[in-house]
């Protein structure tokens, strides 16, 4: 059977909302500066932000293979690169740019690489790289993080978890993105009338921003295995009362698909001691922060994981769940894999180009069929490579059409 990773997380993009569509597959391709498509072929706008540290690295081995499985499909880019993070307040002083953030508005879609690094790790919290991202889902509104956490038969062994808990592993954590503790007001560090400092923060839902979030899940769920837990505080949290309070609502929308609570601490524990029983999750902000990266070291390694970030309209953001690394970057050792299967998801939920897609899922599938590692990934026996020759092997599996098998 083909890997989990390759198809069973499918989302269909189209009236995720009722009405409305979650990538907006309804504009036409290539709105903005681009230049006609090739007689037969689609042209797309894609935003590429490389970010700091390892981001430039892997963003130029991702394009490439998003070049070439979309040109093998009829699709055309037109690519372009802008600085944000890091490399940004070292060009222009801001960690986004206006024309950067311009850019990645009238793009069809955005692959960003990662940013950071110990260079700005002193300033001041407005020009922290970081802050770039926090921009950019906030003014983008990309609500929706799907993260996959898939335990590839190949890949077993770099989980940290026993053979038998980890194998089989393949998990969709659906975070809400844009609200709760992370945005919630107020906020802030104040001096209290004991004249001792205080620092608070406000978990902040509206039953809108829970609804959409919980169709989105519904949705996924319903493509998978039928199964959704939701995950959250309600036995303290008020925001968490009215958020299963209203996911439980419109479970009676969703027949097909199975729905479970779970409190967050419980979750944490369960993740651990048996992730199998976990198809689709949904939760807030900070819960799925935390819970998102505890799912992606049962994989084995933060350089396998890409993500989707998706909003009402507007191009979705795809970017790997790692960081800017930057004790290996600039080494041509950072594992490409991460964002290489970002582009997959982003050809599948930002461009609706679910052909093009599989083709990446499956050279990356057939490039570990044929032992090619990374440093993060590498077991005895295999093939130990560095960044641009796992690039150019997926490239080699991308043009011959394989259909791995696992
Ligand atoms: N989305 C983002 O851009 C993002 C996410 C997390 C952290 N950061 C930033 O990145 C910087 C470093 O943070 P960190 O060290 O906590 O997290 P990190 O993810 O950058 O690195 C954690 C560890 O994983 C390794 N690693 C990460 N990606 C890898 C890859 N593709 N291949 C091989 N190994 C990989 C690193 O070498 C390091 O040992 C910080 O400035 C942080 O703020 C950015």
């Amino acid at each position: 059977m083909a890997a989990a990773l390759q198809t069973n997380t499918r989302l269909n993009p189209i009236n995720l909302v009722p009405g409305r569509s979650l990538a907006n597959p309804s504009r036409a391709p290539c709105r903005v500066r681009c230049a006609a498509a090739s007689p037969g072929k689609k042209r797309f706008n894609i935003a590429l932000l490389p970010g700091d540290g390892i981001g430039p690295e892997v963003i130029s081995v991702a394009k490439n293979v998003l070049q070439q499985a979309g040109s093998l499909e009829g699709l055309e880019f037109n690519f372009q690169e802008m600085p944000v993070g890091g490399a940004a307040l070292d060009l222009v002083g801001v960690p986004l740019p206006e024309e950067s953030f311009t850019a990645a508005k009238q793009s069809d879609a955005i692959l960003l690489g990662a940013i950071g690094g110990y260079k700005w790790d002193n300033n001041e919290k407005h020009l922290r790289p970081e802050m770039a991202l926090f921009y950019l889902r906030r003014d983008l509104k990309v609500f929706a993080n799907l993260r996959p956490a898939t335990v590839l038969p190949q890949l077993v062994d770099a989980s940290t978890l026993k053979r038998e808990v980890a194998e089989g592993v393949d998990m969709m954590i659906v975070r809400e993105l844009t609200g709760g503790i992370y945005f919630g007001e107020p906020r802030g560090i104040k001096t209290n009338e004991n004249g001792e400092e205080v620092g608070f923060n406000t978990e902040f839902y509206a039953a809108h921003e829970i609804d959409r979030i919980a169709r989105v899940a519904f949705e996924t769920a319903r493509k998978r295995r039928g199964k959704l837990c939701s995950v959250d505080k309600a036995n303290v949290l008020d925001a968490s009362i009215l958020w299963r309070r209203r996911v439980t609502a419109l479970a009676s929308e969703y027949p097909d698909v199975e729905l479970t609570h779970m409190y967050v601490d419980n979750a944490a524990m369960q993740l651990i001691r048996d992730p199998k029983q976990f198809d689709t999750i949904v939760t807030n902000n900070i819960f799925g922060d935390i819970l998102s990266d505890e799912a992606s070291m049962i994989t084995g390694s933060i350089g396998m994981l890409p993500s989707a970030s998706l909003g009402v309209s507007g191009p979705g953001l795809f970017e790997p769940i790692h960081g800017s690394a930057p004790d290996i970057a600039g080494q041509d050792k950072a594992n490409p894999l991460a964002t290489i299967l970002s582009a997959a998801m982003l050809l599948k939920y930002g461009l609706g180009e679910e052909k093009a897609a599989k083709r990446i899922e499956d050279a990356v599938l057939d490039t570990l069929n044929k032992g090619f590692r990374t440093g993060d990934i590498y077991s005895p026996g295999n093939k130990l490579v560095g960044c641009k020759e796992m690039g150019e092997e997926v490239l080699k599996s991308v043009d011959s059409k394989v259909t791995a098998t696992v």
